[in-house]
């Protein structure tokens, strides 16, 4: 097992090269709220279309779609997130300040070996409640704490002009039940049968009580989640488990190229399980403050389909076309946080050697996978010359440019930014048309031509997928 990074380390390179910002930076900052920078936004894009490629595109059985962010507020209600989707909350009984019940008696208990098999997970409100107030637990300031109440995460927000006087509706909570929604239309208009899924990527809102994970946990975040319809009688829901079970551990080893010593799976205990679950695995990754859920992957029956039935009156049995039967498929849910999988690939990546810091991004995902630098910005033949190169690798590749600094710092920076190749035009380029390409893991350079970049480039990044 790798040591993580620390938080710190990260937070401040993704700050100073442009990975991620502080959100309304200018206004002292929001809490919980970050935005993406240039490099950010273009990891975050690779990411979320290496996922569609390999989940919808490169499968037959899977299809996409992109619903609304607002949907009608009774598709909240059909789902059970009007009544139970909730965290337990205490508040500081001075600062008021809130926190979660759980997070609290987690802390408390942690290094205490006689608590070592606790789940705190498994406690209800009440349980935590008590548990809070047999061992006097305070909050983080050191006061006292009121008893845990339950606390509705989704964001609430009001259609039409004037608050008050029109109905109240959500911002999703999760993308999912937006593609339940869709079920019937998917039926209606596509030539899909059953087994096959439905995949969205997309925002999704919740109130978080806990703050200060980065972009761990934030209350506004990209979901990618798929929900793979099935019929229970003719496929064993265990064995289409451990198929996704595959397909999610291969997408983050392979697709993203994170180390197998810094993930693990763990299974929902009984009582953790979410309401509408039967089985529920979470794919786990070591962040900087330990092993949290990364990727969860759900049973979830026949139960939001037959709610939305119920709730919405209409019919969305879905008919076999070889026996005419009519039933309700089962889904398989793996649903995925794109940011929370960024700042995984953030962490994996990152390294420190001895006289640089390093990005060791899978080159499929850097933001820009070659860089180009005149030798010197003052001297036009060579910006000319670098010029061609740029305009002949942009089009195929993200090519980034740089005529700032001497070539040691311009290469120090792209090793931060990930960028796998630099590729320096220099006096020689001009009498022999070759160029300097310095890989960014071996700090090795070549001298090739620049007719044959195009190949090299294609040569050595098909032999690092
Ligand atoms: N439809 C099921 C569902 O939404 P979830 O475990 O609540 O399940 C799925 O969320 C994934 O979304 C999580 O595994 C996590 O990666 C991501 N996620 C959930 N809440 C998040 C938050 N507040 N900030 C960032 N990512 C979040």
């Amino acid at each position: 097992m790798s040591t993580p990074v620390s938080l710190d380390k990260i937070v401040s390179l993704t700050k100073r090269r442009g990975f991620i910002y502080p959100s309304s930076e200018i206004y002292g900052g929001l809490a919980n709220a970050y935005d993406y920078g240039p490099l950010g936004v273009e990891l975050l894009r690779n990411i979320r279309n290496i996922w569609w490629t390999r989940f919808i595109h490169e499968r037959r059985d899977m299809t996409g779609i992109d619903s609304q962010i607002i949907l009608h507020p009774r598709t909240w209600e059909a789902s059970g997130h009007v009544g139970s989707f909730s965290d337990a909350v205490v508040e500081d009984t001075t600062t008021h300040k809130r926190y979660r019940a759980d997070h609290l008696i987690e802390g408390w208990i942690k290094d205490k070996a006689e608590y070592e098999s606790l789940v705190v997970e498994d406690m209800n409100v009440d349980e935590m409640g008590a548990f809070i107030k047999e061992h006097t637990i305070k909050s983080p300031e050191g006061n006292p704490v009121t008893a845990p109440k339950k606390f509705n995460l989704l964001m609430e927000t009001h259609l039409g002009t004037l608050v008050g006087q029109k109905d109240t509706a959500y911002l999703r909570g999760e993308t999912a039940q937006g593609i339940f929604s869709n079920f019937k239309n998917v039926l209606d208009t596509t030539r899909v049968k059953v087994p096959f899924g439905i995949g969205q990527l997309g925002k999704s809102f919740r109130n978080e009580i806990t703050l200060g994970q980065y972009i761990f946990r934030t209350f506004e975040f990209e979901q990618a989640e798929i929900e793979y319809f099935f019929n229970p009688d003719k496929q064993d829901w265990k064995e289409l488990l451990e198929d996704w079970k595959n397909a999610m551990w291969s997408f983050i080893t392979e697709d993203l190229g994170i180390r197998k010593e810094n993930l693990r799976w763990r299974q929902h205990t009984d009582k953790e399980r979410s309401h509408y679950s039967r089985d529920t695995y979470d794919l786990d990754y070591q962040f900087p403050f330990g092993w949290k859920e990364l990727w969860g992957v759900a049973y979830r029956t026949d139960y939001d389909l037959k709610q939305h039935m119920e709730f919405s009156g209409q019919d969305l049995r879905y008919t076999d076309p070889h026996t005419q039967e009519k039933y309700l498929p089962h889904v398989i849910e793996p649903a995925i946080g794109l940011n929370r999988a960024l700042f995984m690939v953030l962490a994996d990546a990152y390294t420190e050697e001895e006289n640089r810091t390093v990005l060791k991004l899978k080159p499929q995902l850097a933001p820009f996978t070659v860089a180009v630098f005149p030798l010197v910005a003052n001297k036009e033949e060579l910006v000319e010359k670098a010029d061609e190169v740029y305009q002949l690798l942009n089009k195929k590749y993200p090519t980034y440019w740089d005529d700032r600094g001497n070539i040691g710092k311009r290469y120090r920076y792209q090793d931060e930014m990930g960028t796998p190749y630099c590729i320096t035009v220099d006096y020689d380029s001009l009498s022999d048309h070759t160029v300097t390409i310095r890989n960014r893991d071996t700090m090795e350079q070549e001298r090739v031509s620049i007719d044959s970049l195009l190949d090299y480039l294609r040569d050595h990044l098909s032999a690092a997928l």
